[in-house]
């Protein structure tokens, strides 16, 4: 009998118990919740195992506020974090949510050495940086999740302008996740053809401006959190590119050693994922005004990694 694939999500708040519920809808792998908050990932894994039977997924889920529970999991998505609070600078909020990343990091890598971890947690760049160095893990076993959201919000406003299936068009989106991130038109598509050819430019530059905005707008509508549905899934998607061996080209935040004319720093590229995680960096030529846009853009990470020093 194969063994089912087992996933831990940190973090069992919208993002993380949300991506439980993708896992399990997927019956990708087994599902194991973790939060500091007692009675909340067992409250959460409870309900959705009793979506099972309604349904037919066939996985086990379990909430734990401890890691033995997390043993030898495959994939573990770290969600953990606090959103910003009244009186707090966006540095104190870096360096809580840096603490609370490299702790969740240390408790993860005892339990699972081998694992791949996504971080989801915000600053993105940043703290997938953190769970990095924590973690001593090769760079091809921890990544960011962003890019696919991003792209997938400029899709999701490219197809109702276009008024045809989300299934017809890609996007492409690089850079670090904030508003310096870099939405290439050029290289986003309709059945194939470039959307250059399609929309007139000034459409496209209200979407792409609207897409990098996309976090904000949805903060902006909630007033009391941030999104969760695509942020989730699109964490999932990793997971399951790696679990099945897909082989598949997403844009995520990886450790860039040269890339882009980009050194160790965590920021959004094109990769492949595969069963060895990061299986490649795809390196695609840029115009120069795009270059500089994701020099800028990486340099709003770096400003982040000199507070942290690390
Ligand atoms: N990368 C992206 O594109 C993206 C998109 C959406 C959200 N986010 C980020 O994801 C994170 C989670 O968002 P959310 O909406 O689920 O927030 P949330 O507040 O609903 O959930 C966060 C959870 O983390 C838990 N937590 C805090 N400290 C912990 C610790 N030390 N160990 C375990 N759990 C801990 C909290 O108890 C809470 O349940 C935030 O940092 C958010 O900014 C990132």
């Amino acid at each position: 009998m194969p063994k089912r694939n087992k996933i831990t999500v940190v973090g069992a708040g919208n993002v993380g118990a949300t991506a439980a519920h993708w896992i399990a809808a997927k019956e990708l792998a087994d599902v194991v919740l973790v939060d500091i908050v007692e009675g909340v990932p067992q409250g959460k894994s409870l309900d959705l195992a009793q979506a099972a039977p309604i349904d037919g997924f066939d996985v086990h889920i379990k909430g734990a506020n401890s890691y033995e529970d997390t043993k030898d999991s495959d994939v573990v998505i770290i969600t953990a974090g606090i959103p910003r609070k009244p009186g707090m600078s966006r540095d104190d909020l870096l360096k809580t949510n840096s603490e609370i990343v490299g702790n969740v990091t240390s408790e993860v890598v005892k339990y699972s050495p081998n694992c791949f971890i996504i971080v989801v947690s915000n600053p993105l760049d940043a703290m997938t940086q953190v769970a990095f160095k924590r973690s001593g893990f090769p760079k091809n076993r921890v990544m960011g999740m962003a890019g696919i959201l991003d792209s997938a919000r400029m899709r999701c406003f490219l197809a109702e302008a276009l008024n045809v299936s989300v299934e017809n068009v890609t996007a492409f989106v690089l850079g670090g996740h904030g508003d310096t991130m870099v939405p290439l038109p050029r290289f986003s598509t309709c059945a194939g053809i470039p959307i250059t050819e399609l929309l007139p430019k000034e459409q496209i530059d209200a979407i792409c401006k609207r897409t990098a905005n996309g976090g904000a707008e949805i903060v902006g509508l909630l007033k009391t959190g941030s999104a969760y549905y695509a942020p989730s899934l699109a964490a999932v998607e990793m997971a399951e590119a790696i679990l099945k061996d897909k082989k598949k080209i997403l844009p995520c935040a990886v450790y860039l050693e040269g890339e882009y004319g980009i050194n160790k720093l965590f920021v959004g590229v094109p990769v492949k994922l595969g069963k060895d995680g990061v299986e490649q960096i795809i390196e695609i030529h840029l115009t120069a005004e795009e270059r500089t846009a994701l020099h800028k853009s990486a340099g709003a990470v770096e400003e982040l990694i000199k507070i942290l020093g690390i």
